[in-house]
């Protein structure tokens, strides 16, 4: 598919394509500020797929869930004619880049590098996400040199009834980094797959080797060659073949490379940085405890320009922004991101069917979500055509953006204050 550029979705123009995924694409994109971004579009030819579609939307979800300074942030997903997450653009390429071009990395700094996957990945995993695709392929790094998670494209929520999105038999992610486990069923994996591929990772890492069977070590002594003695003991529990055998949680194997990373010789002057610039400082692992997951608003509104300006405000605020264009969108959006949604902002008059037949389907599907209406038309107007509102809070346009924030945080019961 690639898209015939500049692109506009939501407040995001698309003016580059960055990569071409197997089932989506990546572009870099500019806000009006001139902020940039990564957007990736599901492929048209694939979105049809409602099992492609299910993974693409559930990566946006896992992300939407998730707030560190290790993971990818999503910012903003939509639904106009193409679905899209709009994500933090990490401009330093992947750590696989990083090893293609200087070969293995210094110890101390793989170990530095692997606790700040550490610190993202057990972030994801409180909120009960195993991603099930870690390696240096999908770990990216921003301009400061920090590594972020990204590629949630086959996580699995662990939540009971989850339906798992890879039935078994159909084995998705890369066989190198994949416990033992994981190869034969994927769909009954837990965090300790994810120990497992961060194992694989560092091993990578350390030696610019992709070995296939690395939980065969104690078979195959040569596959830890080039390992430092103080780290093989850590590695060998890692990518244990029993998942009972294996280091437990990614907690416990970050606690096992900060007691080994005083005995690893400091990263030698001249290593390449990561990232575009130097590394500002050793990596302190960025804190265990997940952030709480700011909140998420779904605006339904046919004009584009006013799409906009609403996704810049609340996005400029810290909300994350699920966009959508009609009715239909809107409902499959709210579908996908159920129990993800803090409130509802939608256009009274959209193309098809109006807002308020839109409102009443989305307030079914999703009891108890707070409500803001968006309306050109005067309230004697919408009496004349048969539209009562009650009681609901009405954001009257055109409006200005302190009007759309402080309308948004009154509706979801937030102090609308003069806090900027
Ligand atoms: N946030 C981002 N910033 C910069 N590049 C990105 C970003 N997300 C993805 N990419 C680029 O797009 C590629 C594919 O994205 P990824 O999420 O790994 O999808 P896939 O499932 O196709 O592997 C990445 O390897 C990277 O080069
Ligand atoms: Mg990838």
């Amino acid at each position: 598919m690639t898209l015939q550029l500049p692109v506009t979705l939501g407040a995001y123009t698309l003016e580059a394509l960055l990569a071409k995924g197997g089932m989506a694409e990546v572009y870099r994109a500019r806000d009006e500020a001139g902020k940039t971004y990564a957007v990736k579009v599901l492929d048209s030819a694939f979105a049809r797929r409602r099992a492609v579609r299910a993974r693409f939307e559930a990566e946006s979800r896992a992300l939407l869930a998730l707030q560190h300074p290790n993971v990818i942030r999503v910012v903003a997903v939509g639904q106009e004619g193409a679905a899209y997450m709009v994500m933090e653009l990490a401009e330093g390429g992947s750590l696989a880049d990083w090893v293609a071009r200087n070969g293995p990395m210094p110890p101390r700094l793989a170990v530095d590098v692997l606790l700040e996957i550490c610190a993202g990945v057990q972030a994801a995993h409180e909120q009960g996400i195993v991603h099930r695709d870690l390696k240096p392929e999908n770990v990216l790094i921003d301009a400061n040199g920090r590594c972020k998670v990204a590629d949630f494209g086959i996580a699995k929520f662990l939540a009971p009834d989850e339906a798992s999105l890879t039935r078994t038999g159909t084995v998705l992610g890369t066989f190198a980094y994949m416990s033992p486990e994981q190869r034969r069923d994927p769909a009954h994996v837990d965090v300790r797959s994810d120990v497992y591929a961060l194992g694989a990772t560092l091993h990578a890492l350390l030696t610019d080797r992709t070995e296939t069977d690395l939980f065969t070590w104690d078979r195959d002594p040569r596959l830890l060659a080039g390992v430092p003695e103080p780290l093989v003991p850590a590695l060998q529990h890692a990518l244990a073949f029993a998942v009972a055998d294996r280091v437990p949680s990614v907690a416990a194997l970050a606690e096992r490379l900060v007691a080994v990373r005083p005995s690893l010789s400091p990263v030698p002057a001249g290593t390449a940085p990561l990232g575009g610039r130097r590394r500002v400082h050793a990596a302190e692992p960025t804190g265990m405890g997940a952030i709480a997951r700011p909140r998420t608003v779904l605006v339904t509104e046919d004009d584009p320009t006013m799409r906009k300006i609403v996704a810049l405000v609340l996005g400029d605020a810290g909300y994350q922004v699920l966009l959508a264009e009609d009715g239909p969108s809107a409902l499959k959006l709210a579908d996908a991101y159920a129990g993800f949604i803090d409130l509802l902002i939608i256009d009274l008059v959209l193309p098809g069917e109006p807002g308020t037949y839109v409102a009443t389907a989305l307030g079914r599907a999703r009891p108890g979500v707070p409500l803001l209406f968006m309306t050109g038309h005067s309230a004697e107007r919408l009496v004349q055509r048969g539209i009562d509102l009650g009681d609901r809070p009405v954001l009257k346009k055109p409006f200005s953006p302190e009007q759309v924030l402080q309308a948004a945080r009154r509706a979801m019961g937030e102090a609308s204050g003069s806090e900027s």
